[in-house]
């Protein structure tokens, strides 16, 4: 049995965590493979709702085993909020939840180390969950792992290591604690509270795999937030394509079977950054309002525009989806007329493609079809594509052609049920 891949395609918060929760009945193991707690992925059923960070959606459903996988960059304290909050609200973890003994984990330094970023020339807008930091002290080999926590002379040791070359930098931070010994001793009590989560996980999929076990990999943020192929330097630091669930777990490519894309009826971006179809006007306003458009991690209002097809198709070409669930189309039924990006014009030339560098991005006019919408029609109670108006259909039609793809599932509110089979 191979594994699927989720992945978001815009900028992230296309309903990841719905999906994921929505589909997750039918496996047995939910992995996170990227990203940490920058992410907020939302799931609402019944009377509740949850907003997860670092713990797979899969956790909600009591048929799952989760893995938080090596590329996850790990908050230890966020994690262990979200347990107890998970265990609380009646929701066991303990003997579900197994986490890599690589994942790099988030040191109080990083987190200070992105806000001293962000207060820089350079402001990406990002979540200050000390993300970049992180993934730097990964990539130069000064990084501290989960595997490091359980024996306090290593742990000193490392993080001394680590701590010389930024002690300079950051000396005068208040309230930061710079002790070698005091940050050991934290990270040696978090230590004793993750060890029963601690495994070689690679190993762990790689039998599971073997066994026929059903995977599901969860990514977070978006295409667009890609290290490498997103709009750089706007982006966050990780491999958030679907590229990325094989170097975040050590599942094998081969081992990789679908890949979904979860695609906005429209799009939102949250922080700096290109956004070629963003509405700057009420009608962006409307969006957001329509949508709820606030960050599920830091609240931060999200920037809204219209569906851009030039960007599904990238994200859909580098990702490799060509079947992917269409999210939050009920929150388009505000409007008279919807406006689809077709294409962009280019210094006066059409192009198909989606640019990557700075100054085509923030050069280029997306150019629009408009097709008629269904104002005023409440479709959140549709359960099969034939029940959505007329005009609806047509909406996911025109977008399923331009984009190049297939929604085999079509996402009409934020709760389970609310959810179209095709
Ligand atoms: P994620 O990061 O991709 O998991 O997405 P977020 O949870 O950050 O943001 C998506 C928001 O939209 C959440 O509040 C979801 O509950 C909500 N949502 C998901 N799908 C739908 C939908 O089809 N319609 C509406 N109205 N809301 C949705
Ligand atoms: P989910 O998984 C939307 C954005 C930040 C910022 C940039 C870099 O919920 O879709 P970082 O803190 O990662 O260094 O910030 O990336 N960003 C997200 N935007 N959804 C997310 O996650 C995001 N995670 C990071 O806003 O622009
Ligand atoms: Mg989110």
């Amino acid at each position: 049995m191979k594994a699927t891949v989720i992945v978001g395609s815009q900028w992230g918060d296309e309903g990841k965590g719905k999906i994921v929760d929505y589909l997750s009945e039918e496996y047995d193991i939910v992995v996170r493979y990227q990203g940490g707690a920058n992410a907020g992925h939302t799931v609402e059923f019944d009377k509740s709702k949850f907003i997860l960070h670092l713990i797979p959606s899969g956790i909600l459903r009591a048929n799952c085993v989760c893995v938080i996988g090596n590329g996850v960059v790990l908050d230890p304290i966020a994690l262990l909020d979200e347990i107890a909050f998970l265990e609380s609200q009646g929701v066991k973890v303990a003997g579900r939840l197994f986490i890599s003994l690589n994942t790099h984990l988030i040191m109080p330094y990083h987190k200070a180390m992105d806000a001293k970023q962000e207060s820089g020339k350079l402001k990406i807008g990002s979540t200050g969950r000390g993300i970049g930091p992180c993934y730097t002290d990964k990539a130069s080999r000064r990084g501290i792992r989960l595997q490091d926590l359980f024996d306090k002379n290593v742990l000193i040791n490392k993080i001394s290591l680590s701590l010389e070359e930024k002690r300079a930098s950051l000396e005068n931070i208040e309230g930061l604690n710079l002790s070698v010994d005091k940050i050991a001793e934290e990270y040696f009590g978090y230590g004793i509270m993750l060890r029963k989560y601690s495994t070689d996980t690679a190993m762990m999929l790689n039998k599971e795999l073997q066994k026929s076990s059903r995977i599901l990999l969860e990514g977070a943020q978006g295409a667009a937030l890609d290290v490498d192929f997103g709009t750089y330097p706007f982006v966050t630091s990780s491999n958030t394509i679907s590229g990325g669930a094989c170097t975040g777990t050590g599942l094998p490519p081969t081992s990789i079977g679908k890949i979904i894309g979860i695609v906005k009826a429209y799009t939102t971006r949250v922080g700096e950054g290109p956004f070629p179809t963003e509405l700057n006007d009420s009608v962006g306003e409307d969006l957001r309002t329509a949508g709820a458009e606030f960050g599920a991690t830091t609240g931060r209002a999200r920037r809204c525009g219209w569906y851009d097809s030039n960007l599904i198709r990238y994200s859909s070409m580098i990702n490799g989806f060509k079947t992917a669930v269409l999210t939050k189309l009920d929150v388009l039924g505000i409007f008279d007329e919807i406006s689809i990006c077709t294409g962009y014009k280019l210094k006066g030339k059409k192009i198909s493609y989606f640019p990557t560098s700075p100054d085509e991005l923030n050069n280029l006019k997306p150019v629009y079809k408009t097709v008629p919408g269904w104002k005023g029609i409440d479709i959140s109670a549709c359960r099969s594509f034939d029940d959505l108006p007329e005009n609806t259909q047509l909406y996911v039609n025109t977008l399923e052609k331009v984009s190049k793809i297939k929604f085999s599932i079509i996402s009409v509110g934020p709760k389970r049920e609310e959810t179209i089979l095709r």
